[in-house]
């Protein structure tokens, strides 16, 4: 039967117009983001969750704003046996917190009997470890395949059907369209959300969850299978209709060449949807589904050769009238280039929608884009493969896995683990930019208003100007052909900003509205926070100002104070 595609069997038909209900629901004018509310909730008790002021979000956890510096542990470590070897990464990177698959196969090997020990380990060690969770729930979908199902789903694929390929042969990823699926995986993930509220309602050391992971499939757009076809052939539902100003009509007409991926990526996000939504009737932790990306740089990329009805850039919208349960969409990104890893940053850090990195390389040069997330008011940042079990996903990551692989993301979690709930608390409520090295080098400038400019440069030394070596005579600090820099700002007051950095030098100046004014330092501190408060240490001036504030590889945090005088 699955074979047998554009079958017009009227039985097929009734069952796939059963399920319109269920399809045709998504947000149809519902807040964008259930969840996400305006007000954070200062108490300490209150779930982790995510809140949004005119287009700003924070992750408050325990009633305070809470920046994500993460490590995804690899898919393999979810065991009991190889966590001794993920925590000494996690230590050694700096990470407040870890992010660790769970998956279906291991908590329901046998069907309606759940078995949650890794979860009760791994929680108590997390805390032991002083670090926060982020738990992935690979269920139906990992990397688009069923291969975290229990064997009693992956090998039945009567009552878990997979999809129907174009050509009619049968594809490897489950069809989103069957409520048998649905609700056997949706038990699962409710599961694993009581027992996570049962062990962990009161500490908050679980603070989000992802459903799924890289949900979609390859090699087709969609299930071609006649049940597929005949869901196709309704009407599209009227909020999607809403968000995309079109007219009344069924998929083709309304959408025609993307009809297919919009279609695919609609059934798969009711579907997750749906899971969420029950996971948050038990106990409602902020939830985010991860994208494996299409190419950001060439739109002419076919569904199917990407993950077709993942959450890629073009299909957000649709995600997000489909799934009104589900906080965010997330990029997995793993193309080194500068002008492709922003502009993924900018396709997913949206007014609907913040960015968080929950998967990213973990070779060396991929460390500096934590800047330009936080330029973006990203809430976290979650590179993947960090753990010590020997295992190295070259060349996607590092070739060798270790503790000197781990040093470049370290140092930069130093430099923001010492003010992570300050800055996600400035990147809510004030402003905040960031830039990290683009690939060939070149100067960037920063908009910091109408008052201030800022210019951020590489591979500069620490004292003088470039234009005193016109031949470049002195060469380049070492190392430095390798983009490794980066600069962020958060504003403190008007004319106060908080800079850190690594590998850049950061020139301010007068903005438009004190063009006609002298520009001065006021004054630099070098320091650090304690307890919430600013504690300096000493005050640049001199050598350590004159050619802009220069950072090296040591994690600098300043406090810097701009200034005028009349000329
Ligand atoms: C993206 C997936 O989400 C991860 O689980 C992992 O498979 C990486 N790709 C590749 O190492």
């Amino acid at each position: 039967m699955i074979n047998s595609r554009r079958n017009t069997d009227s039985k097929l038909a009734v069952v796939a117009l059963s399920l319109l209900a269920f399809m045709a629901a998504g947000s149809a004018g519902a807040k964008a983001i259930s969840k996400t509310s305006a007000k954070p909730s200062t108490a300490v008790n209150a779930i982790p969750h995510l809140v949004q002021t005119d287009g700003k979000y924070a992750l408050m956890v325990d009633g305070a704003p809470f920046l994500v510096l993460g490590g995804q542990a690899n898919n393999s470590s979810n065991y009991t046996g190889a966590l001794s070897k993920v925590w000494p990464a996690i230590k050694d990177m700096h990470a407040n917190t870890l992010t660790m698959p769970v998956s279906w196969e291991q908590v329901e090997p046998v069907e309606g009997k759940f078995d949650f020990s890794f979860v009760d380990t791994l929680v108590k060690e997390a805390r032991e470890n002083n670090v926060r969770l982020v738990i992935l729930w690979f269920g139906t979908w990992k990397n688009t395949g069923p291969s975290y199902t229990p064997s009693w789903v992956k090998l039945d694929n009567k009552r878990f059907p997979r999809l129907t390929n174009k050509d009619g042969t049968t594809s490897y990823a489950l069809s989103p369209l069957y409520e048998s699926t649905r609700e056997a995986d949706k038990r699962a993930y409710v599961e694993l959300v009581k027992h996570i509220k049962a062990i962990d309602g009161d500490r908050h050391t679980v603070i989000m969850l992802q459903p799924e992971n890289e949900v979609g499939v390859y090699r087709t757009a969609r299930d071609y299978s006649p049940k597929a076809d005949a869901l196709m052939a309704q009407p599209v539902p009227q909020a999607l209709l809403t968000r995309y100003k079109k007219s009344p009509g069924n998929w083709n007409q309304v959408f025609g060449k993307d009809a297919d991926e919009y279609f695919h990526a609609w059934s798969i996000a009711r579907y997750v949807d749906d899971i969420v939504a029950a996971g948050d009737a038990v106990y409602p932790l902020p939830t985010y589904v991860n994208a494996a990306l299409k190419d950001p740089l060439n739109p002419d990329q076919t569904p199917g050769s990407y993950a077709s009805g993942g959450p890629v850039y073009s299909v957000i919208d649709v995600w997000k009238v489909a799934a009104p349960h589900i906080e965010f969409l997330a990029p997995d990104l793993y193309s080194p280039g500068s002008k492709s890893y922003e502009a993924t940053l900018s396709q997913y850090a949206r007014a609907d929608n913040p960015l968080y990195v929950a998967e990213s390389g973990n070779k060396p040069i991929y460390a500096r884009y934590l800047f330009s997330a936080l330029g973006r008011q990203g809430i976290g940042f979650d590179p993947f493969g960090f753990d010590y079990t020997g295992y190295a996903n070259y060349p996607l990551g590092a070739k060798v896995f270790d503790a000197d692989a781990v040093k470049p993301f370290a140092t930069l979690y130093k430099l923001f683990g010492g003010m992570d709930r300050e800055w996600a608390k400035l990147s809510y409520e004030s402003q905040v930019w960031g830039v990290s090295e683009p690939d060939d080098h070149s100067a960037q400038s920063l908009d910091l208003g109408r008052a201030w400019s800022a210019k951020v440069t590489y591979r500069q030394w620490q004292f003088g100007l470039p234009e005193w070596d016109p031949e470049n005579q002195n060469g380049y600090p070492d190392g430095s052909d390798v983009p490794s820099g980066g600069v962020a700002v958060a504003k403190l007051s008007d004319n106060e900003f908080l800079v850190a950095g690594l590998n850049a030098r950061i020139t301010f100046d007068t903005g438009e509205a004190n063009k006609a004014r002298g520009f001065v330092l006021d004054r630099v501190e070098q320091g650090h926070f304690e307890g919430g408060k600013w504690v300096m240490e000493y005050v640049w001036n001199g050598d350590q100002t004159d050619y802009g504030l220069n950072f090296t590889g040591a994690p600098v945090i300043l406090k810097v104070r701009l200034g005028t005088y009349e000329k």
